[in-house]
C-alpha cells in the first residue's frame, strides 16, 4: 500500500546517528522532511545530503526538520558524514535513520523493487505538524533532488495552509497568489483586501496575503 498525500505519516522507532528517536515525537510541533536516498558512500548522496546541511538554516526558518533514511548501519553513516562535510563545506547536524532490516523502507514504500531490490529510491515526504502527509516525491537513484525546491515548496504549503489561495508555476515567496476557484466574486473584497486581478473567470490573481 503507497502513502498518498493526506494519509498520516505512519510513526515508528528508529536508531539514528542521533540516538533512537520515535518518529511523531521527533517530529512535534514542527514540519517534517523526511527523505531517502539510496546508500552511504556513493557520490550523488554525498552531494544531497551536504546540501541538506548547508540549508538545514533555511528549513529552520520555515519550522521544518530534516530527517534522511537508508538501509546502513549507524557506524557507517558517521564515518560519511565526516566525508560529506569534508567534500561539501558543510556541518551536518540532522539524523541519519538506519534502516537496515529495511521496516520503515517497506512502511513508507522507499524501495521501488523493479528500480533495485536492496536500496531506496530518493523519496521525499513533507509531513506537516498534525503528522499528515502534504507532499510526496519519488526519484531515480541517478538523479539528485533540488532541496531549494523543497523551501519553495515548504513556503507554499504553509502559506496555503493558512489563506484561501494556491500559488501558480514556478511561484516564489513575495509573489503574487492564485484565489481559490471555490472563492465567490463578492466574497474577494472581504478576504483579499490587497486587491485582486481577474485574467478569466476562473483564473484570478491576488497579491500575498501574509506579506
Ligand atoms: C549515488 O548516490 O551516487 C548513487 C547511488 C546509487 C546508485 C547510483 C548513484
Amino acid at each position: 500500500m503507497s502513502l498518498l498525500i493526506g494519509d498520516t505519516a505512519p510513526n515508528f522507532i528508529a536508531s539514528t546517528t542521533k540516538g533512537e528517536i520515535n518518529f511523531h515525537e521527533y517530529i512535534g510541533d514542527s514540519w517534517c522532511v523526511l527523505f531517502s536516498h539510496p546508500a552511504s558512500f556513493t557520490p550523488v548522496c554525498t552531494t544531497e545530503l551536504g546540501q541538506a546541511a548547508n540549508l538545514e538554516l533555511e528549513f529552520k526558518k520555515r519550522n521544518a526538520k530534516i530527517i534522511t533514511i537508508s538501509v546502513d548501519q549507524t557506524e557507517d553513516q558517521i564515518r560519511w558524514i565526516e566525508d560529506i562535510n569534508e567534500t561539501q563545506n558543510s556541518n551536518l547536524q540532522f539524523p541519519l535513520i538506519s534502516d537496515s532490516d529495511r521496516k520503515i523502507s517497506d512502511l513508507y514504500g522507499m524501495i521501488h523493487p523493479n528500480a533495485s531490490d536492496t536500496m531506496t529510491v530518493r523519496n521525499v515526504f513533507i509531513i506537516d505538524p498534525f503528522k499528515k502527509i502534504r507532499l510526496t516525491l519519488a526519484y531515480p537513484a541517478s538523479t539528485g533532488r533540488n532541496f531549494v525546491e523543497l523551501l519553495r515548496v515548504l513556503d507554499s504549503l504553509q502559506l496555503t495552509s493558512n489563506y484561501k489561495v494556491a500559488t501558480p508555476v514556478d511561484w516564489k515567496d513575495g509573489e503574487d497568489t492564485i484565489i481559490l476557484p471555490a472563492i465567490k466574486d463578492e466574497e474577494i473584497s472581504n478576504l483579499f483586501p490587497k486587491g485582486h486581478t481577474v485574467i478569466k473567470p476562473y483564473l484570478r490573481t491576488t497579491p500575498q496575503p501574509n506579506k
